[in-house]
């Protein structure tokens, strides 16, 4: 099976190949302009992506030395996201295959980032217990089979990513803010300052990190922190304390799902799963549990078209190819069991 994935849900316009499950080829475009308006701006996100689509298409062919006639497939992300920029790739995706006579299959985002730890070599195996973290979302998964999982928390407000976006806006860091507070962190001092761990008492699984962005809002004020004239070593303070008090939550909940489930792999995903702090604080945990951690790589964590492609493999493994005409955007879908 050749099969072309496109993702366009948010501000990452992307196209992928896969062979039989192998990833041929990804381009990500990524889409610069929305950092100087310190978030994604829909409108332009959607434009943006309408200029794009064809010539990233283009490139992952040309990329995975495949002709558009070898395609015999489509996936496409159908949500959740911005209903903008999900409905230029889906009328692409169906374009390219109605054209074709091949089939398209709608693919979930979340369920993207939920099987890409599958394009590495070193694969989890199943059952296991995903954490997936991004810009929109903060879930915990039990994956029981593939396409057989069940949701066991989330976010009850901001996501994860939303929260360290959320604290380098107020810091005067720009957009996105998880990876420049992921690299000042790594100079910074995690404990100079206290920030709340939501959420920690019993046996739950839900999330909440506004909190910690409202602790860090009330101590710049506290410190008339202007972002003109910035610190370095206080913001590099603040980033380092900030970062431990979302990974503390993040690890303390998934050890304990994995312990409760007793499973073997714990896969992290989404684009906070690029978090170095992250990575080296949950692959530690997780061997005291007897576990082991599967990240994917840090462009697979972002957005992109090659955990769609791995997703829908897994999906037509499961059900076969089921083509669908009639998708159509879906900016809240939830994640299906
Ligand atoms: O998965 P993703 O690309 O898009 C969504 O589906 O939301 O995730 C983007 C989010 C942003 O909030 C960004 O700040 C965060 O992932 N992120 C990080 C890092 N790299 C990206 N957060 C923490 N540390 C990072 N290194
Ligand atoms: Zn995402």
């Amino acid at each position: 099976m050749n099969l072309l994935a496109i993702e366009s849900s948010c501000d990452e316009c992307s196209a992928a190949v896969l062979k039989d499950g192998d990833l041929k080829s990804v381009v990500i475009s990524s889409q610069l302009i929305h950092s100087e308006y310190g978030g994604v701006v829909p409108e332009l996100a959607s434009r943006a992506h309408m200029e794009l689509i064809v010539p990233v298409v283009e490139e992952s062919l040309k990329k995975a030395s495949t002709s558009k006639d070898e395609i015999d497939s489509v996936a496409v992300t159908y949500g959740p996201g911005l209903a903008g920029s999900l409905i230029v790739g889906i009328s692409f995706a169906k374009a390219f295959a109605s054209s074709r006579g091949i089939p398209v299959v709608g693919v979930n985002h979340m369920e993207g980032h939920l099987y890409s730890a599958f394009l590495e070599e070193d694969k989890p195996e199943f059952p296991f217990v995903a954490l997936v973290v991004s810009g929109g979302h903060s879930m915990l998964i039990h994956v029981r089979a593939p396409f057989t999982h069940e949701l066991l928390g989330q976010t009850r407000d901001d996501a994860a990513g939303e929260a360290f976006d959320k604290v380098a806006k107020l810091l005067g860091l720009g957009y996105p803010g998880g990876p420049v507070i992921d690299k000042m962190a790594r100079e910074g001092d995690p404990k100079a300052f206290k920030f709340p761990r939501a959420f920690m008492d019993g046996d739950s699984f839900e999330f909440s990190f506004s909190g910690i962005k409202t602790s860090v809002l009330y101590l710049l004020k506290e410190l008339k922190y202007d972002p003109g004239k910035p610190d370095e070593k206080l913001v590099r303070d603040i980033c380092a304390s900030f970062q431990a008090a979302v990974i503390d939550v993040l690890v303390a909940k998934t050890i304990n799902a994995a312990r409760k489930f007793g499973v073997r792999s714990i896969v992290v995903a989404g684009g906070v799963a690029a978090n170095r702090g992250l990575r080296t604080s949950l692959q530690a945990s997780a061997e005291t549990i007897g576990a082991k951690a599967f990240f994917p790589r840090p462009l697979y964590c972002t957005d992109n078209a090659a955990m769609i492609g791995i997703a829908a493999h897994f999906k037509y493994l499961k059900s076969g190819m089921v083509t669908d005409l009639t998708l159509k955007p879906t900016p809240n879908l939830a994640l299906s069991f």
